[in-house]
């Protein structure tokens, strides 16, 4: 895989509250806090959290089922509003931007696994990983896009629409679209959730490998710990807050 454009030293400088590390932070939120009103009255899902996840880290966050992981990843990647708090992507404050301002940022620096693939009906595997290369206006849409869903197993299923392809080969092909416009930030919810051990396997090498080769910053929800073991830091996400989990906690993590 071809290495990642450099990035832009301005990208990051703004972060304020970085100052005595010199690893600028790629996602970071303060205060964050997320309030949704469901049949049963106000719902709290995410009651004042603080994150900050570095250019180039892995961070997998666990918790149970229901505990707002997706709600905060949604958030961190720009496809939602926070009821109040601040929220930074690539030294960018994106909570006060509008949703075009986000969807221009998400377009240039954010690839992101949707726990429910999220595939286009009518466009064929190929099609589907193509599109944001074409939106982003690549000549390589094509070629490129060929190589990631090679990458991730499936060579042979470019002409497939996601309805002739299983649950982990439309994963997989979510997997390649996010992966193809090289993205400095990859928020992926549950991507090993629909693959069997030895695909998931694959694909964890994958991640990681443009983790390294990219430098691309990795935020992951997973209930694998396989793959949660892998990342730089475990966080838990508990009555709408996130704690660091130490390595002998992780044993025990859903
Ligand atoms: N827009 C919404 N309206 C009402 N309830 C919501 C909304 N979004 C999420 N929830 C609820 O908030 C909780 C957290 O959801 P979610 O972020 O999907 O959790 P997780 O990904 O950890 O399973 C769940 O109980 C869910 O039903
Ligand atoms: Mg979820």
């Amino acid at each position: 895989m071809r290495m990642m454009n450099s990035k832009t030293s301005s990208q990051s400088s703004n972060m304020s509250n970085n100052t005595n590390d010199t690893i600028p932070a790629a996602v970071a939120a303060q205060d964050l806090m997320k309030k949704v009103v469901a049949r049963s009255g106000e719902l709290t899902i995410l009651s004042g959290l603080d994150l900050q996840i570095k250019q180039g880290e892995s961070a997998a966050i666990v918790g149970t089922s229901g505990s707002g992981k997706s709600t905060l990843l949604g958030l961190l990647a720009g496809l939602d509003q926070p009821t109040s708090g601040q929220i930074h992507l690539v030294g960018q404050r994106i909570d006060e931007l509008d949703e075009d301002d986000r969807a221009k940022l998400r377009g240039q620096h954010v690839g992101f696994v949707f726990q429910s693939f999220q595939l286009l009906a009518n466009l064929t595997a190929l099609e589907n990983a193509m599109l944001p290369l074409e939106l982003a206006g690549r000549k390589d849409a094509c070629e490129r896009a060929k190589e990631l869903l090679e990458r991730v197993g499936l060579g042979e299923r470019l002409d497939h629409y996601p309805k002739q392809l299983s649950g982990g080969e439309q994963q997989r092909v979510a997997i390649a679209r996010a992966f193809a416009s090289e993205p400095q930030i990859l928020f992926a919810d549950e991507p090993t959730g629909s693959l069997d051990e030895e695909t998931g396997e694959k694909i964890i090498e994958l991640l990681f490998q443009v983790n390294r080769e990219n430098d691309t910053t990795l935020v992951l929800v997973t209930h694998d710990m396989a793959l949660a073991r892998r990342c730089d830091r475990v966080l838990r996400l508990h009555n709408g807050l996130l704690k660091n989990i130490t390595d002998s906690d992780r044993e025990h993590a859903p």
